[in-house]
């Protein structure tokens, strides 16, 4: 029968549920394919990419500091919500000790001078300027500061960092050609790479926003499932990082653990949400949710089997006695044995409406006693270091 026809007014429902995810997914999914090209790292607060667009502002921040001639350099980020500064680059001895702090932006000191006021400031001697009293950076770094040139660097009207180049070689101060040059540089290379990486930044936590959203979607319908499909993809991430995964199989792995049961739209409330124990034709009925969910995927990411299969195939088992083409050890994609593991230690650990939760050291034991039969070993094993590793 077509998943998408059929003589009850659940599948109606189940129609349009799946359209409505279906275009979610489409959308988020050409951002995740440009997303997959980057190693997205933490900078300072900031998701950008380390391949990409890190790597770039650091080599340009070298080559200014060799221009201009300065010993050392740091690049602030400004917090919109915080009105803090705080060290995105910072290039010098000291250079991992200053990405810990914060500073409120106000005049006070140099850097939150050019962030209030937006002007390039150009210091010769910081020593004979009585504006800047707030010198706890310097003091506490052993930081011996003279000349500073300061500059915001401004994207669209708004400030997103401020660049400093600290003490011009050999005791001398900045010139305005110094500054022209640092200006060129923020201007072409600086300003437009910052806005790259804060743009990817926002896309990779809508992208998130959107897959938790239709996990919370699919979790809402079972109320005796709530958060599962989360849970399901932490173990997963957990047991694929044990077995040594890459970062973007990392992802993509996540992503079915995730939707492993998007299919359960299509599953009708009488059966999901049963309180008893489901008759054959009930369960016969439950065990169409991974082909559902497959079929669903299926539209949207065509480049990717990977996730499409590890959805279809999260209820198979290891021996051949699973569903729903009872594929047999090896022939099951690993992303499903995956998550079979994880999805089974979930659903023992949480409450259900025909028995209560085990403990989870029992629920590791029947994971263990199923090892080699229901489940493939080699990943009962990862999962049993990881649980042990964190007891
Ligand atoms: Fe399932």
């Amino acid at each position: 029968m077509d998943i998408f026809t059929g003589n009850n007014a659940g599948n109606l429902i189940y129609a349009f549920f799946a359209i409505i995810i279906i275009i979610l997914l489409a959308v988020i999914w050409r951002y995740r394919k440009k997303l997959n090209k980057m190693e997205l790292v933490s900078l300072a607060g900031i998701n950008m990419s380390s391949g990409a667009q890190q790597k770039l502002i650091q080599r340009i921040m070298e080559v200014a500091k060799q221009q201009v001639q300065a010993e050392a350099c740091s690049l602030y980020f400004v917090n919109d919500e915080t009105k803090e500064l705080y060290f995105g680059v910072a290039l010098g001895e000291k250079g991992s000790l200053l990405k810990e702090l914060r500073f409120k932006i106000d005049d006070s000191f140099i850097a939150g001078w050019v962030a209030t006021y937006k002007k390039t400031l150009n210091i010769r001697d910081v020593d004979k300027d009585k504006r800047f009293r707030n010198r706890e950076v310097a003091k506490n770094f052993g930081l011996n500061e003279k000349s500073f040139l300061t500059m915001p660097i401004i994207f669209d009207g708004k400030l997103v960092a401020v660049l400093q180049m600290i003490n011009k070689q050999n005791g001398r101060y900045f010139s305005k050609a110094d500054e022209e040059t640092m200006e060129m540089l923020i201007d072409k290379q600086i300003a437009p790479n910052l806005e790259k990486a804060r743009v990817y930044s926002y896309m990779q936590e809508l992208f998130n926003d959107s897959i938790q959203t239709i996990a919370n979607a699919i979790d809402a319908r079972d109320e005796y499932t709530q958060g599962h499909c989360t849970r399901v993809a932490e173990y997963s991430v957990m047991i694929g990082k044990e077995l040594g995964l890459e970062f973007e199989e990392l992802v993509s792995l996540r992503y079915a653990a995730v939707l492993h049961d998007v299919g359960k739209i299509g599953i009708r409330d009488s059966i999901l949400n049963s309180k008893q124990k489901l008759t054959k034709e009930e369960f016969e009925e439950m065990k169409t949710h991974v082909i559902k969910g497959a079929k669903i995927l299926e539209q949207i990411s065509k480049t990717n089997p990977d996730i499409v299969y590890g959805v279809k195939y999260h209820h198979e088992r290891y021996d051949g006695k699973g569903y729903c083409e009872s594929l047999k050890g090896e022939e099951i994609p690993l992303f499903a044995r995956i998550i079979a593991v994880a999805d089974t230690f979930d659903a023992m650990t949480s409450n259900r409406p025909y028995r209560k939760e085990f403990p989870e050291e029992a629920a590791v034991a029947e994971l263990i006693r199923g090892a080699g039969t229901q489940y493939d070993k080699r990943v009962v094993d990862a999962f049993v270091r990881c649980f042990e590793g964190q007891n």
